[in-house]
């Protein structure tokens, strides 16, 4: 978000250019930080960015214990921060009981017990005198039954892996490949459960073709094995020699699995991963895994598995025969590799260190964050949903749900009235375009079911097996691993809950799901700068309306558009209208591979706009349509004399230039350039200063605001466009 204090200070010589209107507390200081973020000596016509943004990054630097710095970070370390001291107080510090959204009386027992389960989750992450004195022992036990295993099937590679896999994966360790439940592509009525290649600890390929970060990488986890074996025999290592050596092995092995896997491009196209694979083609697809005891010893249930689906085929192949080529030592040193350095982060620092450290100077950060800042956000992650209770309870409104519904609602509204004029729909097109509009789900706020945020109940059943020790951190986070992993094999075969959301209520994000055609926004985005229940419309739909749009689009983007309105992968395109479309997301794609960004070292890196080219069209389609709704709104509101507050005329800005103003402001931010470098890799979202000068680009609405001459920077003649 953005300091009041300095903004406030600009505001003092232009409150002459305030409207009368604008005289609330909220709407100057709404005011202010607009005004003080505009750098009012770059041209908006030349580069809109660093006009909306330019004072805003001369006041902010990235403090040393982030890697960037903006609206949304800002955001979610506030959520964070007001979580933190939630936690560090009691029960009755919230207060609930007797407010206006109170604990009905019969429940506020079971409350008071899931608040202190996260408490005490919270704590036992926090109780670092404890965490060091226990050192390397809560790991010991898990090492040791890992290595009976490989002792036990030392003549058997097949069985040694397989049985290691199955015990590794019970705790969401995943040293070769790893299972998830989704819909089903092609029946998404009913959870399937894929199978998706794993074992870098390094998270993408790409780092092991980096020399120094792969020579740093092997001295970080060579250092946290010389701690572990200070404290225990290592199985398979007889002296610090052979550690040194098994370490090398297991680095070099993960390498070999980095030239098999796909990249993250690769992998995002639905149709290529989309490939269903009976349990016997899988075991002559990789015939050293014995897919049918790894089953055996997974599954949760008694649905029938008659196929699993693999997203990367050549992956799992390669695997196999990469196994087969291996000596088993070399298996069993990754695989406790991979172990240890999956939850070293859940132990004492001296083990944990050395790796957090490797990848923060991987990321160009400078400082590791505090002992708090990992807490909490340990925390969230493991009892989400019982730290979004409390979230909500204090900190949303049924108000800003209720006007969140109708905000949507608009947006709705335009798109659907976008794929109706659209030309180059055929009506058969058009029609099945339409239905799926409608059948999109739209969720705000925080989910009522599966489990429901409202009810301690509910919650309190939902987290049941996740153990909150107050002095078993380690154990702890091991439980929530083993839930989660669990999971999976519960969903498979069942019918598709619905009601499930994939983000906690307190995050700062919303999302898109093409399986489940449902648009989802959590309590945790409503707020400024993206929206506000006061706020005036035109800075509403240039924050919260296009982030609307911008999701609603992706139901059409180029993945999405591969699924029908009930989640199914299936063609519903005519050849010609699909033709049409795909000659305009190209468009898309050329312009923006063509912007580039500075990396690491003076360098320049282009965007990839091939694999970004979902993020990029539904960037452009949120301007666009949310710009349409906020046309539909101030039209309405001259029919129906209801008046809706736009926040007019602020520094000499018009509403239409504020609501590209407020658009721009959402995405100011500074990223480290080594952070940035690593997000191009597997992130498909442009950078933030591209998410508003490529949608800029192309708007004529925009160009006509701000009077930009054709063919400058920000209005070139050819434009791109779908909605
Ligand atoms: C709050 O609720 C409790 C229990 O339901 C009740 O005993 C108490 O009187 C209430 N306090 C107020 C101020 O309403
Ligand atoms: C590895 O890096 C080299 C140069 O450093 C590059 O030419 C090559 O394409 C990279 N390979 C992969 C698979 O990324
Ligand atoms: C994964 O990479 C292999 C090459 O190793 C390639 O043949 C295959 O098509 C890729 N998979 C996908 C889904 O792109
Ligand atoms: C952290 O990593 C950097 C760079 O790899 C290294 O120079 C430094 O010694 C490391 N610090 C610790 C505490 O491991
Ligand atoms: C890419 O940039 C160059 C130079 O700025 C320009 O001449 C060219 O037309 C651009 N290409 C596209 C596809 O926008
Ligand atoms: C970065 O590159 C620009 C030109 O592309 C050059 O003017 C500048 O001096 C370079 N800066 C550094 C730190 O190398
Ligand atoms: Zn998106």
């Amino acid at each position: 978000m953005i300091t009041a204090i300095p903004s406030l200070l600009l505001l003092a010589g232009l409150s002459q250019c305030l409207p009368t209107s604008c005289q609330s507390q909220q709407c100057l200081s709404t005011a202010a930080s607009i005004l003080g973020s505009i750098d009012t000596r770059t041209d908006p016509c030349q580069d809109f960015y660093q006009f909306s943004c330019g004072a805003w990054s001369k006041i902010h630097e990235i403090p040393d214990n982030q890697l960037e710095i903006g609206a949304f970070e800002a955001l979610s370390r506030g959520n964070s921060e007001s979580l933190r001291k939630m936690l560090e107080n009691g029960y009755n510090d919230l207060k609930l009981q007797n407010a206006s959204n109170g604990v009905p009386g019969n429940q506020v027992h079971t409350d008071e017990k899931i608040f202190n389960k996260a408490k005490n989750y919270y704590e036992s992450c926090h109780n670092e005198p404890l965490i060091e004195s226990r050192g390397s022992t809560p790991l010991h036990p898990l090492l040791e039954t890992l290595g009976n295993i490989f002792e036990e099937n030392r003549e058997d590679v097949r069985a040694a892996v397989t049985k290691g896999i199955a015990y590794l994966i019970q705790f969401g360790t995943t040293p070769l490949f790893t299972f998830a439940a989704h819909s089903e592509m092609s029946h998404p009525e009913t959870y399937g459960v894929y199978v998706l290649q794993s074992g870098l600890t390094l998270a993408t390929k790409e780092r092991y073709n980096d020399s120094s970060v792969l020579e740093a990488y092997e001295k970080a986890a060579s250092e946290t094995w010389h701690k572990i074996s200070g404290n225990v025999q290592l199985p398979g290592v007889n002296s610090e020699n052979d550690m040194y050596h098994a370490v090398e092995r297991a680095v070099d092995f993960e390498k070999q699995l980095s030239l098999i896997s796909n990249s993250s491009q690769e992998l995002s196209n639905p149709v290529t991963i989309y490939n269903p694979v009976t349990v016997t083609k899988l075991n002559e697809m990789a015939p050293m895994i014995d897919w049918d005891l790894l089953i055996s010893l997974l599954r949760q249930n008694e649905h029938p598995i008659d196929s699993l689906v693999v997203t990367s085929p050549s992956y799992i192949q390669q695997m196999s025969t990469l196994i087969a080529e291996t000596d088993i030592m070399t298996i069993q040193y990754h695989f406790m590799n991979t172990l240890i350095l999956s939850v070293v982060g859940a132990l004492s620092s001296d083990l944990s260190t050395p790796l957090k450290n490797m990848t923060l100077h991987v990321s160009g950060g400078k400082v590791l964050p505090s002992r708090q800042e990992l807490c909490i956000q340990n925390t969230n992650m493991v009892l989400g949903q019982i730290v979004g209770r409390f979230y909500v309870l204090t900190k949303f409104s049924q108000a800003a749900k209720d006007s969140m519904d109708i905000m949507v609602n608009s947006l709705r509204k335009s798109l659907e009235q976008s794929i109706m004029q659209l030309e180059f729909f055929d009506d058969v097109t058009r029609t099945v375009a339409l239905d799926k509009l409608h059948k999109i789900v739209q969720k705000i706020g925080y989910g009522t079911s599966s489990p429901d945020v409202m009810s301690p109940a509910s919650l309190d059943a939902y987290y049941q097996s996740v153990t909150a020790m107050p002095e078993l951190f380690f154990e702890n986070y091991i439980s929530y691993r083993q839930w989660s992993a669990r999971k999976t094999w519960k969903l498979h075969g069942q019918k598709v809950d619905k009601q499930v959301w994939q983000l906690h209520p307190y995050q700062v994000n919303a999302y898109y799901n093409p399986l489940a055609n449902e648009i989802v926004f959590p309590a945790g985005i409503l707020q400024p700068p993206f929206y506000n229940v006061l706020n005036s419309e035109n800075l509403n739909f240039g924050g919260i309306g296009a982030v609307i749009g911008h999701e609603l689009t992706h139901g059409f983007d180029t993945s999405g558009r591969l699924f029908d309105g009930d989640g199914k992968i299936r063609s519903w395109w005519t050849k010609e209208t699909e033709r049409k479309y795909l000659e305009r997301a190209q468009c898309f794609i050329d312009q923006y591979s063509n912007f580039t960004i500075n990396g690491p070292g003076n360098t320049s890196l282009h965007l990839k706009g091939d694999f970004e080219s979902g993020e990029i069209l539904a960037d452009n389609g949120g301007l666009q349509i949310s710009y349409n709704a906020w046309q539909n709104s101030l039209k309405d509101s001259k029919r129906t004399g209801i008046k809706y507050q736009n926040l007019e005329t602020i520094g000499g800005y018009t509403a239409e230039q504020l609501f590209f103003i407020g658009f721009g402001q959402v995405w100011c931010s500074k990223v480290r350039p080594e952070y940035t470098a690593m997000r191009m890799i597997n992130d498909p979202h442009p950078p933030p200063q591209w998410r508003v000068n490529g949608a800029i680009q192309n708007s004529i609405e925009f160009a006509k605001a701000f009077n930009c001459p054709t063919g400058t920077s920000m209005n070139p003649e050819k434009k791109c466009r779908v909605w």
